[in-house]
């Protein structure tokens, strides 16, 4: 996904703009570009590769301004080079723009432009029609002209413009891709996500889908699609001015991994009252509208949707209320039974995940009731939510989720304790023994990220495996889901998750002596199953990691490996059961030489469909 960063301050912009983009870095990205106004002239300066590359070229300390827009691209149209990196210019470069999203219409643009005003393009993106068409209505007014070109746009973007003519100021524009203001004191900066504005300014402006920002040094005008100014409220962002910093990782995941006792803890306690009543501020469902509901859907995709996957099992479990689960990509073209007695919860780390966000606005326009569970503050999904339950995980860099997937455990839990507790579905006493299973969380976490370097053996001793069965049970089985992922998309292994019971229909025709086999068997009500189902794996010739809590030694007898992790409540040993998996993936993506953080054909939030 492609990175946007905006500075139009007094001076030295060159280095602000580069410093956000490399905080940017984390959304993938294969070429880069600055843009500057010098000496009445518009500099694009842009190179393939690591953004080193781009500062390599703009080395030179006098080469540079009060005003910069750059961008990290992420192909899309176009292979990576240096012509359809962006900046775009116009014809004479009078005009320079940055682009995050997909102009759809942008072939018939094109041909427009080039048949009517006989404009040359020089790139294969969609994006260059953009810079033209501005350029084409620019007649001293920037804002104008930005407003007449979005009107023949059609798709997703969010587009920054600077002009050699108005060299003190940024236009930027949004719609349906992410774009964050950052105000300062004598400065102001434009983004793609707020990481890249944290070490200059905590204090921002999350911009609406079609809103137009106007920057200068000293002021923020937002206007909505009528042309009316915005008076939009600033909101201070709480993250550390590091916390998308690697720290002494050699990985933003290991990082994260390490993070989730703390930010688990930070989830789960900013949440309760002193009296252990759970208090859900961005939440105004009432009894009522509890009470209301007939069904739930909840909605999301890759790691998000295997939150949802526990949270269906739990939410059934505490609320009793039937729970449909489906991938965003596929709820959106079912005939679903969505009306105003549909709660439907949207799971997302980014909050800017195409297809759930589409997913969003379908059941909303239905009547159902919208509640999201988002870690990305004022994301699109947060803000088209009637309620949002954010999970308080910081930013979260590596392209493999970990920490964002055990808070929105959390939330899960905490949303079925909420409904149970509210519907009076379940008593006090399984509320306090579930909360106090949920505290003791933190510190379970903390013992098993102790027992990192058994579970490294492991991947040293097995990353040769190329075809890994990820196995369970009951919650086991959406665990094996997120298990799989991690393994497949960190290390490229050809991992498969499959519900345990389901082997015997077809697919334990794929064991044989190179298969291994990591089953998990948390669940104490179907734990003598799982025994059972990896005697039948081992018998024939797979290798068996198991996965179970302390004490439960059977498992031992048939297994040639055994993780435990410490004794927990069935309901809440999702959140333990997965650190294991997520370490064992980290460390067979090490021993494969692989690109961990950035994995390849991989974005850090899909914003396309
Ligand atoms: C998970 O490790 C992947 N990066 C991916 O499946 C991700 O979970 C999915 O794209 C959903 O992203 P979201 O949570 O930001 O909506």
């Amino acid at each position: 996904m492609c990175g946007i960063v905006g500075y139009v301050g007094s001076s030295h912009a060159k280095e602000k703009v580069i410093d956000g983009l490399r905080r940017l870095e984390y959304r993938g990205y294969d070429s880069a570009g600055i843009a500057m106004p010098i000496q009445g002239r518009i500099q694009i300066t842009k190179a393939v590769g690591e953004l080193k590359n781009l500062e390599a070229k703009v080395s030179d300390p006098e080469f540079d301004a009060a005003v910069a827009i750059g961008h990290t691209r992420w192909a899309t149209h176009g292979k990576p080079t240096e012509v359809n990196a962006h900046p775009h210019g116009n014809m004479d470069n009078s005009i320079a723009i940055v682009h995050n999203g997909i102009i759809e219409n942008y072939q018939e643009l094109r041909e427009w432009l080039a048949v009517e005003y006989g404009i040359v393009f020089k790139s294969e993106t969609d994006s260059e029609v953009i810079a033209h068409l501005i350029g084409l209505y620019y007649d001293g007014d920037l804002l104008a002209a930005v407003n007449k070109a979005v009107a023949d746009m059609r798709g997703a973007y969010a587009v920054a413009v600077m002009a050699a003519d108005e060299p003190d100021k940024i236009i930027a524009v949004r719609k349906d891709a992410p774009l964050v203001v950052g105000a300062g004191n004598g400065f102001n900066m434009i983004a793609s996500d707020v990481p890249a504005l944290l070490k200059y300014t905590r204090d921002v402006y999350f911009i609406e889908n079609n809103e137009t920002v106007e920057l200068t040094k000293d002021s923020v005008v937002i206007y909505d699609e009528k042309g009316s100014t915005v008076d939009r409220e600033i909101k201070s962002v709480e993250w550390k001015a590091d916390a998308a910093d690697k720290a002494d990782y050699d990985h933003f995941m290991l990082k994260e991994i390490h993070e989730q006792p703390s930010v688990i803890r930070e989830t789960l306690l900013n949440r309760l009252n002193p009296d252990d009543s759970i208090k859900l501020d961005d939440i105004s469902m009432t009894k009522e509208d509890i009470e209301n509901f007939n069904k739930i859907y909840i909605v999301a995709c890759g790691t998000a949707y295997h939150a949802g996957l526990v949270g269906k099992m739990v939410i059934e479990k505490m609320a009793k209320i039937p729970v449909e689960i489906d991938v965003a990509s596929e709820f959106r073209y079912r005939d679903t039974f969505i009306d105003d007695r549909t709660l439907f919860i949207a799971i997302s780390q980014s909050g800017e995940t195409l297809d759930t966000l589409a997913a969003l606005r379908d059941a909303k326009d239905r009547g159902a009731r919208i509640l999201s569970v988002v870690n990305a503050v004022g994301s699109s999904i947060a803000r088209e939510s009637h309620d949002v339950f954010y999970t308080l995980a910081g930013p979260e860099v590596a392209v493999a989720s970990t920490k964002a997937y055990t808070t929105q455990l959390i939330c899960m839990y905490l949303i079925g304790l909420y409904m149970g507790s509210t519907k009076g579905t379940i008593d006090k006493e399984y509320y306090d023994f579930m909360l106090s299973e949920l505290k003791s969380l933190p510190a379970k976490v903390e013992r098993i990220l102790q027992d990192e370097e058994k579970i490294k053996a492991l991947a040293e001793r097995y990353h040769f495996n190329e075809h890994v069965f990820f196995i369970g049970r009951g919650l086991d089985s959406g665990v094996s889901y997120e298990g799989s992922l991690k393994l497949k998309e960190i290390s490229y292994i050809h991992s498969f998750a499959i519900a345990a019971g389901e082997l015997k229909h077809g697919t334990i025709a794929l064991m044989d002596k190179d298969t291994l086999v990591i089953a998990l068997a948390t669940q104490d009500k179907l734990y003598e199953k799982m025994v059972s189902n990896i005697v039948e794996v081992q018998a024939r010739g797979a290798h068996i990691i198991g996965l179970a809590k302390e004490g439960k030694t059977e498992i031992e007898k048939t297994s040639d490996e055994v993780i435990y992790i410490p004794k927990c409540a069935d309901e809440v040993a999702p959140v333990l059961a997965v650190i294991p998996l997520q370490i064992y993936a980290y460390y067979v993506a090490l021993e494969k030489g692989c690109n961990i953080d950035k994995p390849k054909n991989l974005a850090k939030s899909v914003t396309v469909e």
